[in-house]
């Protein structure tokens, strides 16, 4: 065997390997080639044979020879390999990429119902005014609902809020004024005085129109304390009239009747819309009911086992849909309810 020769060859193969390497673009070309190069019928696999032909002091050189030329295509195999890994990863990482200057996708954010916010802003004056905030039950007893209330079984005030009953007593209530029983019966008088408003969804019997409808809020207040006059009723519900519809206005009482107040008052304001003079809103009196009120009945205070004599007190209730619609000037109760976005978006 010519040593010069096998040289040659050699010197041509690595050559072509090289070459060979050079051309490969993907993770299969790649193994194509390497097994072409160093598998068992492969190039250099063929020529490293040719070792058993050649003279005995020759082996070692082409040994060595054959050692080099393997070893230079397992690194460049190696690079290329790495090479094309690297590529594959810099397209994924090109393909996934976050375009962070894009404009994200738009969550459309609600607020309050106008119903929820006129609710409190009047708990926010309340509660400045040192008044608990109670809960209470939509579903309430006819005890609470009526009896308690000076509204015993037969009485003929009863007609005006015919409901829904759930049981033979239980009903969903007409009035927030319930919870006036249900905190005299807990408070502790040696604590100090009662002063709370009760919020909260009531339901009658009425047909719905621009200004009634068979469900709607009211807010329930009661003070009751030794030595509280009608004064006290005056001075609170004017000052809440003036937060609400501005420092200017003027309110003034107007004889009423309801089974558990006595005297009982109907709390007028005076027009804010025309100051006075008599328009289309207070239809042309110049005035504008807001809310009923009037000094505990004696009678209420006792069935919750309260001493008359020694105490007293005042309570108001007062429309929360009809306080809205005054203040934003809506016309139609049922706008509150049908939750129109349109609507609902101008609050
Ligand atoms: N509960 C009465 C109603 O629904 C409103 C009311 C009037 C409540 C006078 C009161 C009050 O506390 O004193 O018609």
């Amino acid at each position: 065997m010519d040593i010069n020769l096998f040289k040659e060859e050699l010197e041509e193969l690595a050559k072509k390997a090289k070459h060979m390497l050079n051309e490969t673009a993907s993770k299969n070309d790649l193994e194509q080639v390497k097994v072409s190069l160093l598998g068992k019928k492969g190039l250099l696999t063929l020529q490293s044979k040719k070792i058993k032909e050649a003279n005995k002091e020759d082996k070692p050189t082409i040994g060595q020879e054959l050692n080099r030329v393997r070893s230079v295509i397992q690194t460049t195999i190696a690079e290329k390999e790495k090479e094309i890994n690297d590529k594959i990863l810099t397209e994924k990482i090109a393909k996934e990429a976050i375009d962070v200057t894009l404009p994200g996708n738009q969550i459309a954010i609600g607020h309050q119902h106008v119903i929820t916010k006129v609710k409190e802003e009047i708990e926010d004056l309340f509660i400045g005014l040192g008044y608990q905030v109670i809960d209470g039950r939509e579903v309430e007893s006819d005890h609470y609902n009526f009896e308690m209330m000076n509204l015993p079984k037969d009485h003929p005030a009863r007609d005006m809020q015919d409901t829904f009953y759930v049981t033979e007593n239980e009903l969903l209530r007409t009035q927030t004024s319930p919870m006036q029983a249900r905190t005299l019966e807990v408070h502790d008088f040696t604590k100090g005085p009662l002063k709370m408003i009760s919020p909260g969804r009531v339901f009658r019997r009425d047909s719905d129109d621009a200004t009634h409808s068979h469900q709607f809020h009211q807010i329930e207040g009661l003070v009751v304390a030794e030595n509280i006059t009608m004064s006290d009723l005056k001075g609170t519900l004017d000052l809440f009239a003036k937060s609400l519809f501005g420092s200017d206005r003027k309110t003034r009482l107007r004889p009423s009747y309801f089974p558990f107040t006595e005297p009982s008052v109907e709390v007028d304001v005076s027009c804010f819309k025309c100051n006075g003079k008599g328009c289309r809103v207070c239809k042309q009196t110049g005035w504008i009911e807001i809310l009923g009120s009037g000094m505990v009945h004696p009678n209420v205070l006792e069935m919750a086992g309260i001493d008359s004599e020694k105490y007293s007190g005042f309570a108001f209730g007062l429309g929360i849909d009809r306080i809205a619609m005054l203040k934003y000037g809506i016309d139609d109760i049922r706008h509150l309810y049908q939750n129109d976005i349109r609507f609902l978006k101008q609050f």
